[in-house]
């Protein structure tokens, strides 16, 4: 039996609030199997809009009492929404609601995790607590009050100040909380819990002192202090680079288990999922650490860039997201490596951003309609906004780009706004003209750039011919694009004056150079100046050129993808007619010379430089995959490296070896980072001898970076080394729920033909858990990541089932993995047919969810 079709909501219907509510009195009675929220609202009509009923919004709500101005009112119920008609212009409303946490596993709104009850209100989760007008463009102060049990729950937390706190009677204890400043209801965030804390302090630049706690699980203050000083750093950094200082006296994080998402910047009390707080060396990785230090400046970012100026609607998500990921960019990229961060955002991009802009769920950073706002958290609204806000940084310079952001603040701060007013702020700033540029908000697509280039010896004239073009897109209009370009000698220098960035504003534009003597070689889009598909007809002499002297580390590294990923491509349509690939004795040359300049050009980018192209990006560039192909010739290309340069890797091996006890620098994550991908490339040999080695280094490892790398290359071999080295992790880690993450993760994303068997029996083991969505992303969508071993009927069932099952549980989790099966159209013919057939058997399935109903329509559309 199908479900009903819910609702599409459009960005052209947007209308301003009827009604405002300029201050909210919570009082929470926290007791297991009930909790009672009463709430007092001072409320009244929107002058600027006609007069009409009250509606608010509700979601599993048990109203227990509705009284305006202390009289009990006549009202109408629906399971969403409550409406109140003949009210006065102002008027206080007071509601009582009975909820539910204990048996709340959507983890929106309050919910119980294992040490205590917790909330989750972006987008629409503060309609799951009391009846409200649940948009981001109602903005009011919150005055909070918790009463629980004082053994159980000794730490109650809401947003802004302490005001006051006692105890009652039976052993309980109350607490109330104050945020001063205006805010919408998502951001709002409440803490019930036995937890520990850990306390520090930061100056701001104007010398005020801002209380600073993380609350964890207690007997875990040890993994706190990395999250700690990434917190501090971050302050410091807003500071200097954006003049943003820290407006509240209390900042608190607080780490909790179960979360839908990665972390959540709710005014003053942002709760995070554990994953992006707990580090120690010898639980988390290089790239652990990295990603705490990103994520918790990304959350602290936001109370500029989305509490102090915040969406006007939920269109406009990318306001806040795409601006404040640009942030955390900038951020991680100051604090550890610029070049090798580049290369990854970009990596990041392509392997997710890209595929998704090509497939059923493609929309513009401000998408026009949805019918699930959680389902458009992507990494188009995340990265590819991010990436859009970068090009503006580049069109206007670094300063032009400060100044804009003063006058975004000068003009808005405490309003909830659009990106048009974003950018409009930039334009005044610095004078540019940005109204072509506003179709990067409003199309889908990744935009794709051909071009062809003509050196006329006599004339010295070397002419560059772009031409653009979107099939995604709604018309034909050209982008504008900004192309940064350099032109390189035979001898590998850049031709003076060359180096400059173009603007693209035509389907097809020449851009002239004059005073060349000879063909030069164009590198094009460096830093990658634009998130765009770029084809250009390189010689693998000239991309080799650019790998050995390009001086823009993210060109030298995609030289490398260029040429890596045209001779995996020709390889896949070789095995897949039944021939053997050919590696040419080139790229192996280019890859020996590039192990030998890690000390000029840094172990992380000789790392990064050295890993090929992923298979999801390989496959994009296929009309039709043959996965199995596609993985065949990327393991032979690998393998066959391994052969010709074993004794470079198991030199540059021994010679990265650790000279002292682990520090977390970048400098030191490079050295690990480039001798374990010597050591992964060394395992494709499969000799005893290797294999002893990664077991050894399994074994001896002081931090989890080594000792993860060694497992997971163990893990891509059949070898009783793995099945020792998967055994002995989790018999030492089975009580770290984190490290178990990576102990499912590293088996669902395994090469092996037996993944899908391991999984369906991990979905059985005591480590998984259904209900926690760190165990599924770890378990279940990244075996849906596994392109060679998803993709197989047996594969296609299977995620179906598990989709329908979590979706009983938690919708947003469960669209999250229906998003798997995204791209099933690139599929060849006998996969289609299953791929339909699984979406369908999700599809008819009764009473299933929005969330997951919007993502598998769009599929089968
Ligand atoms: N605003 C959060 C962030 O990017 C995202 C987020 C956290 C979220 N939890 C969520 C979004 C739950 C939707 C649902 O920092
Ligand atoms: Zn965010």
């Amino acid at each position: 039996m199908k479900t009903d079709t819910p609702p599409t909501i459009y960005l052209k219907d947007y209308t301003a609030p009827a009604y405002l509510v300029d201050t909210v009195d919570l009082d929470f009675v926290i007791a297991t199997g009930a909790t009672t929220v009463s709430a007092t609202l001072a409320m009244r009509r929107n002058p600027a809009v006609a007069a009409q009923p009250l509606v608010l919004d509700g979601e599993e709500l048990e109203t227990l009492s509705v009284a305006v101005d202390g009289e009990k009112v006549p009202f109408s119920t629906t399971p969403t929404t409550l409406t109140i008609a003949d009210l006065p212009d102002a008027f206080t409303l007071h509601t009582v609601v009975r909820i539910d946490p204990d048996r709340n596993t959507r983890l929106s709104g309050l919910y119980r995790s294992k040490d205590g009850y917790f909330t989750q209100c972006e987008a629409q989760g503060f309609r799951r607590i009391t009846w409200f007008l649940d948009r981001p463009d109602v903005m009011s102060t919150y005055t909070v009050t918790l009463h629980a049990d004082k053994a159980t729950y000794p730490v109650l937390l809401a947003n802004g100040n302490p005001v006051a706190s006692g105890e009652e009677a039976d052993g309980r204890h109350w607490a109330t909380w104050n945020d001063p400043f205006r805010k919408p209801a998502y951001l709002f965030a409440l803490v019930a819990g036995k937890l520990d804390g850990l306390f520090d302090t930061f100056q701001t630049a104007s010398g005020r002192s801002v209380q600073l706690a993380i609350y964890v699980e207690p007997g875990k203050l040890d993994q706190c202090p990395h999250a700690m000083a990434a917190l501090q750093k971050s302050m410091k950094w807003d500071e200097e680079r954006f003049g943003l200082e820290c407006d509240l006296d209390h900042y608190m994080i607080v780490a909790v288990g179960d979360f839908n998402m990665g972390a959540m910047e709710n005014k003053g009390l942002n709760i995070f999922n554990t994953k992006y707080v707990l580090a120690r060396a010898d639980v988390a990785t290089d790239v652990d650490f990295e990603n705490i230090d990103r994520v918790v400046a990304h959350e602290y970012f936001h109370n500029w860039t989305g509490n102090r100026v915040t969406c006007r609607d939920w269109f406009q998500l990318s306001l806040k997201e795409g601006l404040t990921v640009f942030r955390d960019q900038e951020f991680g990229a100051d604090l550890h490596n610029r070049q090798t961060a580049r290369i990854r955002e970009v990596r990041g991009l392509r392997a997710a951003q890209f595929p998704e802009d090509a497939g059923p769920m493609a929309h513009p950073i401000r998408p026009a309609s949805f019918v699930e706002i959680n389902n458009f958290y992507t990494s188009t609204v995340y990265e590819k906004g991010a990436e859009v806000i970068r090009m503006i940084q580049t069109l206007i310079g670094r300063d032009g780009f400060r100044a804009g952001m003063d006058e975004y603040f000068r003009r808005h701060d405490g309003q909830a706004v659009t990106c048009e007013d974003f950018v409009a702020a930039m334009a005044a700033a610095s004078g540019f003209d940005f109204t072509q540029f506003m179709r990067w908000y409003n199309q889908p697509g990744t935009p794709h750039l051909a071009v062809d280039s003509v050196f006329e010896a006599k004339t010295g004239r070397y002419t560059l011919h772009i031409k653009q073009s979107n099939p995604r897109a709604s018309d034909n209009h050209p982008y504008l694009i900004p192309i940064r370009i350099a032109l390189f000698d035979a001898g590998g220098q850049i031709i003076a004056g060359s180096d400059r960035t173009l603007l693209l504003t035509e389907n097809s534009q020449q851009f002239h150079f004059d005073g060349i003597a000879a063909e030069p070689v164009p590198s094009l889009l460096r830093d990658f100046s634009a998130p765009v598909v770029l084809d250009y007809a390189y010689t693998p002499q000239q991309l080799t050129l650019l790998l050995a002297h390009e001086s823009d580390p993210f060109n030298a590294w995609e030289a490398g993808q260029r040429l890596a990923s045209t001779l995996i491509l020709d390889a896949t349509a070789a095995i897949a007619a039944g021939q053997a690939p050919v590696w040419p004795a080139s790229f192996v040359d280019a890859a020996r010379r590039l192990l030998q300049t890690q000390a000029e050009r840094g172990a992380a980018f000789v790392a990064e430089a050295l890993t090929l192209p992923g298979e999801s990006t390989l496959a994009e560039a296929l009309d039709i995959v043959d996965p199995d192909a596609l993985h065949a010739a990327r393991n032979s290309l690998r393998r066959h490296l391994a052969e010709q340069l074993e004794g470079e890797f198991a030199g540059l091996y021994a010679g990265l070896a650790p000279h002292g006890a682990y520090t977390p620098s970048s400098e030191e994550a490079g050295r690990r980072a480039l001798r374990n991908t010597c050591l992964a490339y060394l395992l494709e040999l499969n000799t005893p001898a290797v294999r002893q080695l990664a077991l050894q280094q399994f074994r001896s490892a002081d931090n989890m970076t080594d000792q993860f790398a060694a497992l997971a290359a163990l893990a891509q071999t059949e070898c009783t080394e793995r099945e020792t080295a998967l055994a002995e992790f989790y018999q030492r880690w089975q009580h770290e729920a984190l490290v178990v993450d990576k102990w499912l993760a590293v088996q669902s994303g395994s090469r092996l033909p037996d993944t899908l068997a391991t999984v369906k029996r991990l979905t059985g083991h005591p480590a998984f858990d259904i209900g926690n969505p760190n165990k599924v992303y770890a378990l279940l969508r990244n075996f849906g990541a596994n392109l060679a071993r998803f993709h197989t009927p047996a594969g296609y069932a299977f995620l179906a089932e598990q989709t329908q099952l979590l979706d009983g549980k938690n919708p947003q989790v469960a669209s999250r993995l229906a998003r798997c099966f995204d791209r099933w159209k690139k599929f060849d013919g006998e996969r289609q047919k299953h791929a339909r057939l699984a979406l369908e058997s999700i599809r008819d399935h009764q009473g299933l969810s929005r969330d997951v109903l919007e993502i598998v329509n769009r599929a089968l559309g």
